[in-house]
């Protein structure tokens, strides 16, 4: 297994996905972690990761002592080039101009990470890269035992190399696909100078997790709350291979849900995998608390906390229940550990599966806490989750809730499923579904003059959003052509009485944000 150690690179995340990719697996630990945890991680290489201070300044990030010690190959980008190059006698100085974006670099000499790697080669044979730089210092002299392997213009020293320790820097960024043989650099890395064998696969993720999970748990009881959601429902389907009969899933439905949903959970866990689940109908609880209530946030509040409540319920009646099992996946537990203190403003409270009351006192089962999202989607196809279920659009906590503006009423949440439901059979069709991150409707509590036949309709209005993401953080709204919107907004006219008008969302985020709440 390989070390990235964080020196705060917005990027540092992507390493990890990319050394994952290689089936290798990582764990990213901040560079002022204590020295025993890097010594108990015990790994097989180190990545140190790019970052935004300058080796230059005092009090300049360093990598621990620890890490050379461990005599492992060591590969720094970025910042951690830097780094290494001065804290082992090279010099570094800041640049003249800071170099941002696209670059070509050439490749020098013969070495283990470069060597028969480039994107064309010039008149004289010399190798290029096409890569991705951002840095403001740059090396000007390797040190000792270090040889230059990459050069540009205005970096001459824009990669080093001590074939015999393993160890390398690199002032560009091979995590990034702007460095398109950067997945090949660092595949090289971990798989040939690292010597990892590629073995985390989808089937030995979850033979290692069942292993894992049995030890925790025992022969002790495990209450879940499952959303239908991709994180809870690998989860279910991980901790049933796991324990089978030990586990108790919790499925409240909270009438905010999406057409058929509720009905799917049930089918596919508790009737198609025999998973224990309860289904609790608490749709008349949510909608009378939400009676009369119209601020966004007041809504998330309110749904979250009877989520909790009636939650806690459930898993009160079940006998000797010893645990709790979530959802958590990696990048929520590298997000909350961050240390830079930098993390988002709250923009709208989102919510997850909440605490439970202390009487209780379970401890936290969290299988899928060290992978990604498509990991998490691999293992769930693996062990046996519907292809659709897995790769299903992202669905917010508070459900419709937050896509009906306003007052939530059950003939609005009525309407709007129907509406919904059409827009997303036509985008799948269209084969539109898997070319957008997120797609819904949105109920907006106004109404409009329409006209069918020789009537007059005084009903209200949909809103379709569909956006393309990769991160979520920004989006822009997806260019679905006419013809298809055209369509579609016909059928829900046509099909649903209560609406007489179809309107398409066209703002980005930022400003906009996905959700219209
Ligand atoms: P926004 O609307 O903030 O949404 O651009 C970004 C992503 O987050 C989802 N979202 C939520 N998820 N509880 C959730 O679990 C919430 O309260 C919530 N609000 C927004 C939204 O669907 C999108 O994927």
């Amino acid at each position: 297994r390989v070390l990235i150690l964080d020196f705060g690179s917005q990027y540092t995340q992507l390493i990890a996905r990319r050394v994952r990719e290689n089936g290798v697996y990582c764990e990213i630990l901040p560079y002022d972690c204590e020295p025993q945890r890097l010594q108990a991680f015990n790994p097989v290489g180190v990545i140190l990761s790019g970052g935004p201070e300058s080796v230059t300044a005092d009090d300049a990030p360093l990598i621990p002592a620890p890490i050379f010690d461990l005599e492992v190959p060591i590969l720094g980008i970025c910042y951690g080039m830097q780094a290494l190059s001065a804290q082992l006698g090279g010099r570094v100085e800041p640049a003249q101009s800071k170099e941002f974006g696209y670059a070509q670099v050439c490749i020098r000499g013969h070495s283990r990470l470069l060597s028969n790697i480039e994107d064309h080669a010039d008149a004289e044979g010399y190798a290029w890269l096409d890569v991705w730089m951002s840095h403001g210092d740059r090396v000007t002299e390797p040190p000792a035992g270090f040889k230059t392997i990459a050069t540009t213009p205005t970096s001459p020293v824009a990669g080093i190399g001590d074939d015999e320790r393993g160890w390398y820097g690199l002032q560009f960024h091979p995590e990034v696909t702007h460095t398109p043989q950067g997945a090949r650099i660092l595949a090289r890395f971990v798989r040939d100078i690292c010597g990892c064998p590629g073995d985390w696969t989808a089937s030995n993720i979850i033979e290692d997790s069942v292993a894992r999970i049995r030890q925790q748990v025992g022969t002790k009881r495990v209450v879940l709350g499952l959303s239908g959601g991709v994180d809870s429902s690998v989860t279910a389907a991980l901790l049933h291979r796991a324990i089978g009969d030990q586990l108790t899933c919790v499925f409240v439905d909270n009438g905010l849900l999406r057409l058929g949903e509720a009905e799917q959970v049930v089918a596919t866990f508790d009737r198609h995998m025999g998973v224990n689940v309860l289904h609790i109908d608490a749709a008349e609880r949510f909608l009378d608390a939400l009676r009369g209530v119209e601020d966004p946030e007041e809504k998330r509040r309110i749904i979250g906390r009877l989520f909790v409540e009636v939650f806690d319920e459930q898993a009160a009646k079940l006998d000797d229940v010893a645990f709790l099992a979530q959802g958590t996946i990696y990048p929520d537990v590298v997000e909350s550990a961050d240390s830079s203190g930098g993390k988002a403003h709250v923009i709208k409270s989102h919510h997850n599966v909440g605490g439970l009351p202390d009487y209780m006192q379970l401890e936290l089962v969290e299988p899928l806490r060290e992978l990604f999202k498509d990991e998490v989607r691999r293992i769930g196809l693996e062990l046996g989750l519907p292809a659709d279920m897995i790769h299903r659009h992202p669905f917010p906590g508070p459900g419709l809730g937050v896509r009906i503006l306003g007052e939530v009423r059950k003939e609005y949440a009525d309407l709007l499923r129907r509406a919904d439901a059409i827009f997303i059979q036509e985008l799948r069709q269209a084969g539109w579904y898997e070319r957008t991150s997120q797609a819904f409707a949105v109920f907006l509590p106004v109404r409009s003059v329409g006209v069918t036949g020789d009537g007059r309709r005084y009903e209200h209005v949909v809103a379709l959003r569909a956006v393309e993401t990769v991160d979520f953080m920004t989006a822009r709204w997806a260019h679905l052509p006419y013809d298809f919107l055209d369509h579609v907004s016909r059928r829900i006219i046509n099909e649903i009485e209560g609406i007489s008008r179809v309107v398409y969302d066209i703002s980005g985020k930022p400003p906009a944000t996905i959700e219209w709440e």
